[in-house]
């Protein structure tokens, strides 16, 4: 990731991001299986991990194996046993066939060196159920984020999407900054 890392619960980043109403507006229940794919230090795995319960599943792969350390360390620091983190890259690691409920890409699609292989390992570790969520910055100037020149517009990941084979559900805005495609099989 370029720039800042944010670890769970980092109060500045609450502040234009809620990651708990990110979490209920996917639809992410205890007894889920949640596959937080480049999942930093957890901003999104470690609420995740609390939300499941011990019934549910987080699987979280970063890169980035300090990442991966700290987020690592925090969930056992709060007993999360429930939270299986990897170093990995996307665009290689499937943690399973057909078992997830949710694969989430929390502002990152546009950061994989692949981002279609990775949708393509998504589309395979989703049940039929399940359901892809790709949070990502919107291509508009603002104060903060990527470079325009590196984001996805939503056009471009709907694209992406459609193209390893899955349908968009929903678009909708996820804060002041970002949007949210939900997509399933
Ligand atoms: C913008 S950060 C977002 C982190 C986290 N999802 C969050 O919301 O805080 C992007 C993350 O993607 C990871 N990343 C970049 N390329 C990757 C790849 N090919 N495979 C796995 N992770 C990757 C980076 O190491 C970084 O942690």
């Amino acid at each position: 990731m370029t720039g800042r890392r944010f670890t769970a619960d980092d109060p500045d980043r609450k502040r234009w991001q809620d990651p708990e109403q990110i979490l209920s507006s996917i639809g992410l229940r205890e007894g889920m299986v949640f596959v937080d794919m480049g999942c930093g230090e957890g901003y999104f795995a470690i609420p995740a991990a609390r939300r499941v319960r011990n019934y549910g599943k987080v699987y979280a792969v970063d890169i980035n194996a300090e990442s991966v350390a700290r987020l690592a360390a925090q969930a056992e620091k709060e007993g999360l046993k429930n939270l299986i983190s990897r170093v990995g890259e996307a665009e290689n690691t499937r943690v399973c066939e057909g078992c997830a409920d949710i694969v989430f890409f929390g502002i990152d699609l546009h950061d994989f060196r692949d981002p279609v292989a990775v949708l393509r390992n998504a589309k395979l570790m989703l049940g039929p159920e399940g359901r892809l969520a790709d949070l990502d910055w919107k291509d508009e100037p603002m104060e903060m984020g990527p470079p325009l020149g590196k984001r996805f517009s939503i056009a471009k990941a709907s694209r992406l999407i459609e193209s390893v084979g899955l349908r968009i559900q929903t678009v909708q805005e996820a804060g002041p900054y970002h949007y949210l495609i939900v997509a399933s099989h």
